[in-house]
């Protein structure tokens, strides 16, 4: 667990790696080519480790230094991802093409990932349906056989992320043409379709959310840089609006947080902006804001557990909306023990009606700003809920205890390290017992 003590402005430089949402997919591709193939610019997140744990136990090479990971495919001895992995992360799910194509069969645990709502594998394994496999869902996990992939027209019900991976992974080596609609479109998935590209594959990306991939025999392996975490780049940033200093984050292009930006200077954050860095300030304060959330190029998920911390120290009532899972706001309880005034609501706030409209889920928030904070002994839910929680222990006023700090090591880089560098007095303890 760490112990933070509220230091005042946090300042300074960080640098932000590789996309942990990228990087785990391009080791999954990694699998289908028949020579190694090289990730750089690779950051040292849970994710990583879990994933590559995962490769190796299906027989796959995996050599990890800093910063770069080889992968060399062997034959795969058994196509089971083991029980062991249960739970960990989303990553299995994509496997079940690749172990398809690689073997006939497939047998994968229960994905698990935080819990931020159902995360079902449904459109996985209706498009896996669709290129030819048996596929079968129970309380243990999935299995499949194939004896042949071919080619598809998949219809996606919602852009998903992890769906429209499934469909890349698994297209590029069936038999014939694949042609995806409403397709997610995010950064770290055009990232994955340029290094399955690279590696030999036959992509074509259209301009209204449709990829059609003609299925090849064979891929070779490739060497590929990958793109920076926009995910993180927005969490240092926000860490250096909502103390009042000032934080400039290297590595994270500016079209990958071109709406995070925008949404942050109307609300009176100031930016700097070159090719290689992002600095961002607010010296006049900031003001309260309405914000949905949506796919890519929208305002990203992942941005607004931050973001809502931001908003208690922004002037005024401000509002979110969550319209991409159904459950992301469970995190607000321990912001609430710091102090926050949040509530929550089943209702479509602060943007258009979204799929959750006629539900239960509690999936928009009330923000009253300036709330002044407190520590608390807080437990962390999911990693970007426990970056929020740093975040509100940097502004509060006494202490703060925050366990299961394992879920913010799986998806940021070295964070102690980081805040520590932008000054926050942030130590490692050891649970007492
Ligand atoms: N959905 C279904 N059925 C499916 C798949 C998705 O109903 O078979 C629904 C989900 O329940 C959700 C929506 O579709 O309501 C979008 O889910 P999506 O598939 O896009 O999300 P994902 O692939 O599971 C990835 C990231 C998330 C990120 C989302 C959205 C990884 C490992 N995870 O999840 O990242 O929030 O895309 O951009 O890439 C995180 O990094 O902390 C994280 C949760």
């Amino acid at each position: 667990m760490w112990q933070i003590e509220p230091s005042g402005p946090l300042r300074g430089d960080i640098s932000v790696r590789g996309a942990k949402n990228g990087v785990t997919k391009h080791l999954v591709a990694a699998m289908l080519g028949d020579s190694p193939s090289t990730l750089r610019n690779t950051p040292d997140v849970g994710d990583v480790a879990i994933t590559a744990a995962m490769l190796e136990s299906l027989g796959m090479g995996v050599e990890r230094s800093d910063g770069e990971i080889t992968v060399v495919p062997g034959p795969v001895a058994e196509p089971r991802v083991p029980e062991a992995f249960t739970g960990l992360n989303r990553i299995p799910i994509l496997m079940l093409g690749p172990l398809l194509h690689l073997t006939g069969e497939a047998e994968l645990p229960l994905v698990g990932g935080d819990p931020i709502g159902r995360r079902p594998v449904d459109f996985h394994v209706d498009a896996l349906r669709r290129f030819g496999a048996e596929v079968r869902v129970d309380e243990n996990g999935v299995t499949a056989k194939a004896s042949r992939l071919h080619g598809a027209r998949i219809d996606l019900p919602y852009p998903s992320v992890g769906a429209t991976e499934t469909v890349l992974l698994t297209a590029v080596l069936a038999q014939g043409k694949t042609v995806l609609r409403g397709a997610a479109l995010e950064p770290e998935i055009i990232d994955l379709a340029l290094f399955l590209q690279r590696m030999g594959a036959r992509i074509e990306m259209s301009p209204d959310r449709r990829f059609v991939i003609e299925g090849v025999d064979r891929l070779h392996g490739a060497t590929t840089t990958l793109g920076g975490d926009r995910l993180e780049a927005f969490s240092y940033l926000v860490a250096g609006l909502i103390t009042g200093g000032e934080v400039r984050v290297h590595g994270c292009p500016q079209d990958r947080l071109v709406t995070a930006l925008t949404t942050l200077a109307k609300m009176g954050a100031r930016f700097e902006i070159t090719d290689d860095w992002v600095m961002g300030s607010a010296p006049d304060g900031l003001r309260s804001a309405a914000v949905h959330t949506d796919t890519y190029p929208g305002f990203v998920t992942d941005w607004q557990t931050p973001l809502v911390v931001l908003f208690t120290q922004a002037e005024g009532m401000s509002v979110l909306h969550e319209t991409v899972f159904e459950n992301r706001l469970v995190y607000v309880p321990a912001l609430q023990s710091m102090g926050c005034e949040i509530e929550v609501f089943d209702t479509c706030l602060g943007g258009p009606a979204c799929r959750f409209h006629d539900t239960n889920a509690i999936h928009s928030a009330v923000v009253r700003g300036v709330s002044k904070l407190r520590g608390a002994d807080v437990t962390m839910p999911d990693v970007r809920a426990g970056f929020s929680a740093v975040l509100a222990a940097a502004v509060a006023g006494s202490p703060s205890t925050l366990r299961g700090v394992h879920h913010i090591e799986r998806g940021y880089h070295h964070p102690l390290e980081q805040f520590s560098e932008l000054g926050l007095h942030v130590r490692r303890v050891q649970p007492a017992g």
